[in-house]
């Protein structure tokens, strides 16, 4: 009997699935995506072949270097980073950043441009209780999965740089206190407000490429200079929308436990946004000034992800379509 020839209207996620777990890998080759959600539900489970922990991969992480599965990450990848580059290529001067003061003006100017958005300031002003859980649901912290992804970033760094990153890391670390680790603080907020655990195909698709770019960046070493940048901007952006945050818990009476993980960013996160410029990025470009205008890049496309994905939030949970950024 002949297999079944290649279908364009096969969805690809579960079918990727389902051949991790059977090991029948070489029928997806050439095989793609029906849209965008079907893409990063593809590759959010190849990513979780690199980082997820193993109890929750089981075997299937044996595959993870599979020539079937490296052509279709490969080639879904290839498709997203052209559309990431388009929206780049609307930034305009920022590619001019090859020297540490432009390259630290141009981080400052990504992140201004959507510091807070209107998600966040309904947040903090409008919403109810269920829905400021819902919000945090969806959201995940500022930075989830963050301690990893720093990990993978300073591979092959050194100097300031490295010990930037590694300070970084220590800080989710709760800097040596098990009961300070940035993750636990996350799980006794989750256990406080009793917050629903969303499923990953329950998750808009805008949710959906924010987490998988964690995934994009940590998974391709020549993407290095990006993830400097993503990474960085994230910090910069983390501090004042955790502050709302904590606004909307004094407005609506959270409990005590809730509180801690977003109070930790709220104060930590700016020192971080900070260092990261200017102990990471700074020493970096001098070094290299052609990594000054792909790190500005990575700070931009993190900040075009997270822009799509507060604007679905919203919409989402108000039913209003948010005005986008100044
Ligand atoms: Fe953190
Ligand atoms: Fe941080």
């Amino acid at each position: 009997m002949t297999p079944p020839a290649l279908s364009t209207n096969r969805t690809l996620a579960p079918d990727v699935a389902q051949a991790l777990r059977t090991g029948e890998l070489d029928p997806l080759v050439g095989r793609q995506p029906v849209d965008r959600r079907d893409r990063f539900l593809t590759l959010l489970t190849v990513y979780d072949l690199h980082t997820a922990p193993l109890e929750q991969v089981g075997d299937a992480a044996r595959h993870q270097g599979h020539p079937a599965v490296a052509d279709v990450k490969t080639r879904l990848e290839a498709a997203w980073l052209a559309e990431l580059e388009l929206a780049w290529s609307e930034a305009g001067r920022l590619e001019e950043a090859t020297t540490p003061e432009r390259a630290v003006t141009a981080m400052r100017a990504v992140a201004a441009r959507d510091r807070l958005p209107a998600a966040y300031k309904w947040l903090a002003d409008t919403a109810d209780w269920e829905q400021l859980v819902d919000f945090l649901a969806l959201e995940g912290g500022p930075d989830g999965g963050f301690d990893d992804l720093v990990s993978a970033c300073q591979v092959g760094l050194s100097g300031s740089a490295k010990l930037e990153l590694a300070q970084n890391y220590w800080d989710e670390m709760g800097n040596g206190d098990p009961d300070a680790v940035h993750t636990v603080l996350h799980e006794r907020l989750v256990e406080a407000v009793a917050m629903p655990r969303i499923p990953r195909g329950e998750l808009p698709v805008e949710a959906l490429e924010r987490a998988a770019l964690g995934g994009l960046l940590a998974t391709n070493r020549w993407l290095q200079p990006e993830m400097l940048g993503a990474l960085g901007l994230l910090e910069l952006q983390a501090g004042p929308r955790c502050r709302l945050v904590l606004k909307a818990f004094d407005r609506l009476g959270a409990p005590a436990a809730a509180y801690p993980f977003y109070v930790e960013h709220a104060e930590v996160d700016p020192r971080h946004g900070k260092d990261w410029v200017e102990k990471a990025i700074v020493p970096t470009v001098a070094e290299r000034p052609e990594w000054g205008p792909r790190i500005v890049k990575g700070a931009w496309w993190r900040s075009s992800v997270n822009l799509g994905f507060f604007a679905s939030l919203h919409l989402e949970l108000t039913g209003e379509r948010a005005r986008p950024a100044a």
